[in-house]
């Protein structure tokens, strides 16, 4: 039977980055979306939380989750920040952000049009509907907590979708590295930890990550060291 490593294409040596990195290609790759099945997905998973939890020695004697390199997988592990060096990301950006769970608590629908102009008379709590301002080099996730908002996250590394949330207006380039398979990123979804607007302004729903297909791929925040969600 094919180890962890061999399954998600490593030499036993890798290093936490690159089990991340590799995790995140083999994904796309059996992602039954991308033509692969639930079977090769499920194995791929199983691999990466296997290495994750530290059930695996590698060829320096030490999982990922070995108490030797902090008992477990951090936060701020596993993939380049958001920051980008071209320019079209470097401008301020004006967030509207709309927390899904008032959706599912009002009856509102994902689709409806008109889903910010009825937040907006909502008298909504802050940390569930407003507006931030993203400057450049940050990230949602980023620009959320200097704001003082506990989003959800877990990776912080384009891994687990826990993060995830829906762009409804404006451009938020999602990167080539991150999870997500083309049809959740065409249907607008990003990872708040991994994403910056490239436009003036935006509007997001975030805490999106129960959403069928996202929740697929999401990998329980409990594994994750300094992970918030309440899953
Ligand atoms: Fe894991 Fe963003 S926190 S993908």
């Amino acid at each position: 039977m094919a180890s962890p490593f061999e399954i998600l294409g490593l030499d036993p040596g890798a290093d936490d980055d690159e089990i991340v990195e590799a995790y995140r290609r083999r994904v796309k790759e059996v992602h039954p979306d991308q033509g692969g099945s639930r079977e090769s997905f499920k194995t791929v998973r199983d691999a990466y939380e296997q290495l994750m939890d530290g059930d695996v020695k590698t060829a320096g004697g030490s999982g990922p989750g070995d108490a030797s390199n902090g008992g477990g997988p951090t936060a701020t592990r596993g993939g380049p920040r958001a920051q980008s060096t071209d320019p079209a990301q470097q401008i301020e950006s004006h967030v509207q952000y709309l927390n899904y769970m008032v959706l599912e608590d009002n009856g509102w629908e994902l689709g409806d049009e008109n889903l910010f102009g009825k937040a907006a008379r909502a008298a909504l709590d802050d940390e569930d509907y407003g507006e931030f301002t993203v400057l450049p080099h940050e990230s949602l996730l980023e620009a959320a907590e200097r704001r003082g908002f506990a989003w959800p996250f877990a990776c912080r590394g384009g891994a687990c979708t826990n993060c995830a949330v829906m762009v409804v207006e404006g451009d938020i380039p999602t990167p080539s590295w991150q999870i997500l398979p083309e049809d959740l990123t065409d249907r607008g979804i990003r990872l708040s930890c991994n994403s910056s607007p490239v436009t003036e302004s935006a509007k997001i729903i975030y805490n999106v990550k129960h959403l069928p297909g996202v929740d697929e791929l999401r990998l329980p925040a409990t594994r994750f060291k300094k992970a918030r969600s309440d899953d």
